[in-house]
């Protein structure tokens, strides 16, 4: 039986599981918390030696004993597949070979490391140990030719001791490492298919006496002042030492104490409270000595004091309610795969502090130990998940199928028992979570019974203990708003948790406003995690060296989840996407309300659980038609956490244009993740305005000439002409230059999101919405006073079905070259169902490059997907205005726009009017090519702008795995009517 076959067999010689620190040769080393300071420390990272094959057998029998000199080399940590060598694969949740455990396929790709070391005789007398971080998904590893040892579990350390084979001087480690093991079972996350050595590999050189382990807990009294801080420590001797510890706050030493007790308690007189939003740390050295009083090692910790608690179905940590706020988070970078720098998880965590998130959840599976250590000093709250996933079993009608087979219960509790003692001291850290998508029965019983054995301090999350029978908190995945305010009314006795929602796959997610709102009411409801934090797509060059971004089914890899990879907030090389602004917004801790806007009172409400708001200040802005009128700073006063107060301001000035109260929320003083004056939050109220329509002067009628084909309309500096035949306009020139290279056009269809995918495949493209006709089946032209009416009707609708849209373009042009455009159209036939928009397109003239539009922004905005843009005046380049996912699909669109121009440098162009607020995307490409395209880099830039100028459109939602667009979002086949105004812009009549 091959050992990455038994699941009973989960490891040879690895060393039993402690928590994750350093010790170092003295105090003043010690604070540095550098493990690369630490006593002995031999970092192995780096260059290795290194040959693929596609057997396990195929590497050589000298490949154990002898240096490879010939060998290649890669780079440790980080995946084979990412650096040229076997294949990547992904798929959601489909094991990519049989599923028929313990067995993975016979070619088992197969990884051959080596490196080599000196060892200095500074490390004479220590014990070795060899520790790999992460290596996926089996290993063994040999030293100097002898077997020493194999372990599995790619998310979680391994240490070897390997004293007993080492030489002073060149030392020689060959790892094995096989792509598949019964282990692959467990680990059928969501994500590429991908094996290495991929996390960081090191030595650890320990005296005879050593501190093996260390627990601290930390609890407060009955009002939750002072605290208790218990410590248990396992020494490598029974005797011959003696131990001392001291608790600092910064450089000031508050506790000590010391002898030969391995647990001790302290009181600690109210100690700042460790949360996430004042992730406050002190420092417990503890100092082990030999019988002679020689200083062996100093071991420190970070503490944060802080306790977890439920009481009637709430959890509280330090005795207050809280709410998580979160997102979850997988290891994933563009260039490298799972096996990310250290630098690049130390800018997740900053951006999730800058985006107001609190939380995060790490799906679906332990991160390398110093993300933790962040956590807990950044101050995250963390739900730490462990290595269990067995998804795969869902598509054999038995998700629980190993999950409830006790030959598998060693396999999985080893997964938490080593990932608790690993992380044991994190303050970050308030539940563990035993896993993700594996069903249920005795394994996971077995699990949630060692972990509360392990610490019984923090919760325990396990999404398909559906009851909650052996968790703390009853948790759901993608439960729609409606589902989650029925149990918020219906609370369990548990406090619940929304561990994944809200999927932000492409152009999303929609709808966020609307889960907070009910999140927010009910206090059952505790934590919501957003899913996901990262698009996983992988950069890559395509032939002519544009860079693209990969996914599913782009390395030849079947089958595939195509582009299921890309739902994250941020995109692949880590830049925040709209939706990440969105959440930032939805679920900011200081919430603005009007009372009356116009007389200058607000509204604030604190929702930090643990701080006030006296380092928050509002800048207040009144603006008119985008200029500012005044702007206020309003220092907030320390409002305790939960409550609301009245704030007056001056009245805002008075006017006539569009005017609004723009109210930014700041923090004042600079953080670890923010600079001073770091914007939390934006509000805007409308303030009323007595709206003046722009007079204008009134113009000599236009010519109107009727030829064979078409009509010609002109006047002083403009021509238009009107195609007979389809009753377009099909030519417009101002100023001797042509506006318009595509005619306008009623459209119902737009590039599918991903989010829409489901309405799209089951309702959209059977419907033939995506090929609609347009007939011409009247045209009329009328002079009208001072214009010239063409009325177009049109019959728009699919071949082969018999309902569609009658539709009406009313063009009327009068002598100063403006057009006014009122389009309608009322459905007939079978189908009023949703559709995607009610608008129009039109093309226009490439060379007008530059956009001003006043409406919301400055970001892309759907109906329900606007909370963190407002209304103002914005320019832009055009080709900004379009947002580039992975895979193009509609985008770039900003609400509410009642003006946009677009011009050229000398402020010559088109300007649109639309006082009742349309919506405008802008696009350097058709709506055809964006459709059509399944990678960026495949878009060609037209030689015009398609300029969307729409009515209505549908909501976002996030249905490519969550909730449907909620009902008010919906737009559906119905009678409309919407009017705008098109006009030739150039210096004179001046925007
Ligand atoms: C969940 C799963 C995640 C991910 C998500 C869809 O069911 O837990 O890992 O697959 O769906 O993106
Ligand atoms: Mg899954």
């Amino acid at each position: 039986m091959n050992k990455w076959e038994n699941p009973q067999l989960l490891e040879e010689h690895r060393l039993p599981p402690h928590a994750y620190f350093f010790a170092y040769a003295d105090a003043e080393t010690a604070r540095s918390f550098a493990r690369e300071r630490s006593r002995r420390f031999l970092s192995l990272s780096g260059m290795w030696r290194f040959a693929y094959f596609d057997h396990p057998l195929q590497v050589p029998p000298s490949f154990y004993s002898e240096y490879m000199e010939r060998w290649g080399e890669i780079e440790v940590p980080g995946m084979w597949q990412m650096q040229g060598h076997g294949h990547l694969q992904y798929t959601d949740d489909g094991m990519p070979f049989p599923v028929d455990p313990p067995y993975v396929p016979s070619s088992n790709p197969t990884g051959a490391y080596q490196c080599r070391w000196t060892l200095g005789p500074e490390w004479r007398g220590q014990r070795v140990v060899l520790r790999f971080d992460g290596v996926e998904t089996y290993f063994e590893i040999y030293v100097n030719g002898s077997y020493a040892g194999m372990s599995k579990g790619s998310r979680l350390a391994s240490e070897f001791d390997i004293t007993a084979l080492l030489n002073e001087g060149e030392n020689l480690l060959s790892v094995r490492v096989l792509q598949w093991a019964d282990a692959s079972y467990l680990e059928d996350q969501d994500m590429w298919w991908t094996a290495g050595i991929f996390r960081d590999v090191y030595l650890i050189g320990k005296g005879a006496i050593h501190v093996q382990d260390v627990c601290v807990q930390t609890r407060f009294d009955d009002a939750c002042r002072d605290a208790t801080l218990a410590c248990t420590i396992a020494i490598s001797a029974n005797a011959g030492w003696r131990l001392e510890w001291s608790l600092y706050d910064g450089a000031r030493q508050l506790l000590q104490g010391g002898g030969k007790a391995l647990t001790w308690e302290a009181s600690v007189p109210a100690p700042r409270q460790w949360n996430a939003e004042d992730p406050y740390l002190y420092r417990l050295e503890i100092s082990l000595y030999d019988d002679a009083g020689a200083l062996l090692e100093v071991v420190p910790l970070r503490v944060g004091f802080r306790e977890i608690s439920v009481q009637d179905g709430l959890m509280y940590v330090n005795g207050r309610y809280l709410k998580l706020h979160g997102v979850n988070r997988h290891d994933n970078d563009q260039l490298r795969g799972r096996a990310v720098t250290m630098a690049r998880v130390e800018q997740d965590i900053v951006l999730m502090k800058q985006h107001n998130i609190n939380s995060v959840r790490t799906a679906h599976y332990p991160n390398d130990p110093r993300f933790y250590e962040l956590c807990d000093q950044y101050g995250l709250f963390v739900m730490a998940e462990t290595d269990v996933e067995t998804h795969g079993f869902v598509n054999i009608g038995n998700l629980s199928q190993i999950t409830d087979d006790p030959a598998w219960e060693a396999a999985f509790v080893d997964r938490i028992e080593r990932h608790v003692h690993a992380q044991k001291n994190h303050p970050s850290i308030i539940i563990w979570s035993l896993g993700n998508e594996s069903g249920y029965g005795c394994n996971i019983r077995a699990m949630a019974a060692r972990c509360r054995e392990i610490d019984p301090t923090r919760l325990i999350h396990y999404e398909e203990d559906r009851d909650a029978e052996v968790c703390d908190v009853v948790s759901t995945m993608y439960s729609r708003v409606q589902m989650m305010n029925a149990f918020g009314e219906y609370p369990m006795h548990k406090p619940r948790i929304l561990c994944e929602y809200a999927h932000a796959m492409g152009n999303g997610p929609g709808g966020l406003s609307e889960y907070q709102a009910v999140m927010d009411r009910h206090p059952h409801l505790q934590g919501h995690y957003l899913w996901e934090w990262c698009d996983h797509a992988i950069l890559q060059p395509d032939v002519p060296g544009r860079p693209f971004y990969a996914f599913g089914g782009d390395y030849g890899d079947y089958p595939n989840s195509g582009n299921f990879c890309c739902d994250g907030l941020i995109y692949p090389d880590q830049r925040p996407g709209p939706g990440l602004r969105e959440y930032k917004q939805v679920i900011a801790p200081v919430k603005v309300r009007a009372i009356d806007a116009a007389a200058g009172r607000l509204e604030v409400e604190n929702r930090y659980w643990f701080s006030s708001l006296d380092c928050i200040t509002l800048l207040i802005e009144t603006r008119e038609d985008g200029e500012s009128l005044r702007v206020q700073r309003v220092p907030l006063p320390p409002l305790p956490p939960g409550q609301r107060q009245e704030i007056r301001i001056a009245e805002p000035p008075s006017g006539t244009g569009q005017r609004y109260l723009n109210v930014r929320v700041i923090r004042d003083q600079a953080t670890a993740y923010s600079a001073a004056q770091h914007e939390l939050a934006v509000y805007q109220f409308a303030l009323p305005s007595t709206s003046s329509l722009p007079v204008r002067a009134v113009a000599e009628p236009p010519v109107l000439t009727e030829h064979r084909l078409d009509y010609r309309i002109e006047g002083p500096g403009f021509h238009m002409v009107f195609c007979k035949l389809t009753g377009k306009l099909k030519e417009w020139v101002a100023d001797g230059m042509p506006l318009l290279a595509r005619a306008p056009q009623l459209t119902f269809y737009k590039p599918c999101i991903d989010n829409h995918k489901q309405e799209n495949d089951a309702l959209w493209l059977p419907q033939h919405l995506n090929i609609l006709q347009e007939h011409l089946r009247g045209m009329e032209v009328v002079r009208n006073g001072g214009t010239v009416d063409i009325i177009v009707d049109c019959q728009i609708a699919p071949p082969i079905l018999g309902y569609g849209m009658r539709c009406r373009y009313h063009y009327r042009v009068d002598g100063a070259g403006q057009l006014q455009l009122t389009l309608s159209g009322t459905p007939y036939g079978g189908f009023r169902d949703m559709i995607p928009k009610i608008g129009m397109t039109l093309g226009v003239n490439r060379s007008l490059g530059q956009v001003e539009y006043f409406g919301r922004g400055p970001g892309e905005n759907y109906p329900d997907s606007k909370a963190c843009n407002i209304i103002d005046r914005y320019r832009s380049a055009a080709a900004d205005m379009f947002e580039h996912y992975p895979k193009p699909q509609d985008n770039g669109n900003r609400m509410d726009v009642i003006w946009a121009t677009l011009h050229d440098s000398h402020g010559k162009g088109l300007r649109i009017d639309a006082p009742q607020g349309i919506h405008v995307s802008i696009w350097p490409y058709s709506a055809e090519q964006i459709a059509a395209a399944r990678h960026d880099n495949e878009l060609r830039e037209d030689d015009y702008w398609t300029v969307n100028l729409d009515h209505k459109i549908s909501g976002l939602g996030s249905n490519s795995w969550g909730s449907e667009v909620l009902d008010s979002y919906r737009v559906y086949l119905e009678q409309f009517s919407y009017s705008l105004t098109l006009s030739p812009l150039n210096k004179e009549n001046g925007q």
